[in-house]
């Protein structure tokens, strides 16, 4: 069975092209390679001993991607990963982040129902809920305006997906992530910022092996137990995992809306002190860092109720946010010696 992935060679769709290749799917990825190398399809071959399609195509351009689905006339599904996502770049470029996430969306769906492919998994992100009214924040708890641009694509994505499974044969589920983290335990595939990082681990991570001086930790005077913001912070292959799930509730038709919304999480909070603290546990490595101001537009405290994604697809997070961190610090020692 052939399933498309779009951005399959970025972080978490290169994660998921391993499972859904080890679980014996055909994959099919579809990636501009704006923020993802190449070679990272021959390292999805080297774990999994199989190796996906790739068509280095960007999903804006409508005539490429119809090209594509008519090359693979047998896809079955789709998991649409391709999307710019730095929170800060959005706020900068608008139009860029409005554009690219947006209109690929809309070409996909319109192949889809050209080709009538029906079945669509979506990556979302606990940002819809913004600063939530209460913890753990679960999928009823509602939508609120966002804080980036960026942010709100994934909200207009999930309404463009709702409106399009109420006008046409359309199945779609979302995914809200929380705060995914680590890579894959062969340490071939993981997480590859391009430029300074934004996201925790990352800095963490490349602060410990010299490549930054020191973490700056965004403030200390939050009203949480140690003073700094907490997150749920997920591993990438436990979320993989999920999409498969997610993926095969809709292959067996066994969704019981239309439109589905799961939050992906481990249902875990922890602060941006205790991060640092579990990674100098797990590495050895003592940590370079200071306290800095806060950092404008910071959630202080989000984690995710996965009562719903447990009883309905039957998944959980299994890994602890040590074996998350440990392997992010693998993989980046893995780059550190591959450059
Ligand atoms: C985590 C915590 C920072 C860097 C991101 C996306 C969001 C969503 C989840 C997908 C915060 C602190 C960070 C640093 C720090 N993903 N921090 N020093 O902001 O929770 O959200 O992932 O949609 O859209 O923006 O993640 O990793 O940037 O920050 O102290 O150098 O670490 O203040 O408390 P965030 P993050």
């Amino acid at each position: 069975m052939k399933i498309l992935v779009t951005g399959g060679s970025g972080f978490i769709g290169s994660h998921t092209t391993v499972e859904l290749l080890q679980k014996g799917y055909d994959v099919v990825i579809a990636d501009n390679l704006s923020n993802s190398e190449e070679w990272i399809v021959d390292r999805i071959e080297e774990i999994s001993g199989n190796r996906p399609y790739f068509e280095k195509i960007d999903c804006c351009n409508l005539s490429e991607l119809k090209k594509l689905f008519l090359l693979h006339s047998d896809i079955q599904a789709v998991i649409h990963f391709a999307a710019y996502k730095a929170v800060g770049e959005s706020v900068d470029s608008p139009l860029s982040y409005y554009r690219n996430n947006l209109v690929s969306l809309i070409n996909l769906l319109d192949c889809m129902k050209e080709t009538q492919i029906n079945k669509l998994v979506f990556s979302s992100s606990c940002t819809v809920y913004g600063e939530p009214h209460y913890l753990p924040v679960d999928e009823k708890h509602p939508v609120q305006k966002a804080e980036s641009p960026y942010g709100n694509t994934k909200q207009i994505g999930e309404e463009i997906i709702n409106d399009a499974s109420i006008s046409s044969k359309l199945n779609g589920i979302c995914l809200r992530y929380f705060n995914p983290i680590g890579a894959h335990p062969s340490s071939k595939i993981g997480e590859l910022p391009q430029g300074v990082p934004n996201n925790l681990v990352p800095f963490i991570t490349q602060t410990a092996i010299g490549k930054r001086k020191e973490l700056k930790i965004f403030g200390n005077d939050y009203p949480t137990p140690d003073g700094s913001c907490i997150r749920d912070y997920i591993h990438v292959v436990d979320l993989a995992k999920a999409h498969v799930v997610a993926l095969e509730r809709l292959l067996k038709s066994k969704n019981k809306e239309k439109f589905e919304l799961f939050n992906l999480g481990t249902g875990k909070g922890a602060s941006v002190l205790e991060v640092v603290e579990a990674f100098e546990k797990v590495s050895k490595v003592k940590l370079n860092y200071t306290i800095a101001e806060r950092r404008p537009g910071d959630i202080i405290k989000v984690f995710a109720d996965t009562t719903h994604a447990n009883e309905e697809l039957g998944w959980k997070a299994e890994l602890s946010l040590e074996e998350a961190l440990l392997s992010a610090w693998n993989w980046e020692k893995h780059l550190h010696q591959k450059n």
